[in-house]
């Protein structure tokens, strides 16, 4: 087990008390005050879309979202989750799990979402071949060194089903947090939504008070940026066969599925 998160080189690059406090409490403070849903760039949510374009439930099976932070996953699989399917959001902060309570009680998902607070990086409290999907969705890379994110994934083997997917997502070796807002922006033109108030007043708090705190921590190798090959190796190694690889998130992430052998 790990106190995963130790974000000493805030302090170490001489940021003021105010961001190192925040920076300790990153996510928690992004879930609590809500500002982690609303930030979100546009290239994030269709990295999300991806995810759950990928997934196919039977009635009764269960996706397991391992790091779930606030459940922003759960909007896009509420209708795979009304015919039946059940969603279950891991994550070791207890803040991001009441917020994806709330949102399964705002749509009504009570019968079929349930949330559990544990350390990805130990033993997961679930039975072998259990679960017929696995998401990892930009919530590996945090974990401290490859032998803590080749666990995981081995983890993530056991609870699957023969035959069941693993798909996961994660930042790139060369994560660009002004490319991440620039494809966003591109996004929102092309499919003809409001962008103007994104551009002006939302996108700088996006960048500034969280891609580039991401950029940060990925240059300093606190956090880990993959090359394709890399991703595909620590989830090939764990028991999986490669289904699919592609670029997501304005080109700074890559998005993998494996099959369980
Ligand atoms: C970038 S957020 C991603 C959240 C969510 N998957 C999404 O796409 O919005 C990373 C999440 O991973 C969780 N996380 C990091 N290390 C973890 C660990 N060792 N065990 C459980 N959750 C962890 C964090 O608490 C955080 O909620």
């Amino acid at each position: 087990m790990l106190h995963y998160m130790d974000f000493d080189s805030a302090e170490q690059d001489g940021e003021s008390i105010i961001f190192s406090y925040i920076y300790k409490r990153y996510w928690e403070i992004g879930f609590k005050t809500r500002l982690y849903d609303g930030l979100s760039p546009e290239a994030y949510l269709e990295s999300l879309q991806r995810v759950a374009d990928s997934i196919k439930l039977e009635s009764g099976e269960w996706v397991l979202d391992a790091g779930c932070g606030s459940g922003l996953l759960l909007s896009f699989l509420a209708d795979q989750l009304a015919r039946g399917g059940r969603y279950l959001g891991m994550d070791i902060l207890p803040l991001g799990l009441a917020s994806l309570k709330s949102k399964m009680n705002r749509r009504n998902l009570n019968r079929s979402v349930f949330g559990m607070q544990a350390d990805l990086s130990g033993n997961l409290p679930l039975k072998d071949s259990s679960i017929a999907c696995v998401v990892a969705h930009f919530s590996i890379y945090t974990l401290p060194g490859v032998n803590y994110r080749r666990q995981v994934f081995r983890e993530f083997a056991r609870v699957l089903k023969p035959g069941g997917i693993l798909i996961t997502s994660n930042p790139t070796h060369d994560y660009d947090a002004i490319q991440v807002i620039r494809s966003s922006l591109k996004r929102l033109q092309d499919q003809g939504k409001p962008w103007v108030v994104k551009k002006c007043l939302v996108y700088p708090l996006t960048l500034h008070l969280g891609l580039k705190h991401i950029e940060r921590q990925l240059k300093s190798g606190l956090w880990h940026g993959y090359r394709p090959e890399e991703l595909q190796g620590e989830v090939a190694q764990a028991g999986f066969s490669i289904e699919h690889t592609e670029s997501v998130y304005g080109e700074s992430g890559f998005l993998v599925i494996g099959k369980k052998q």
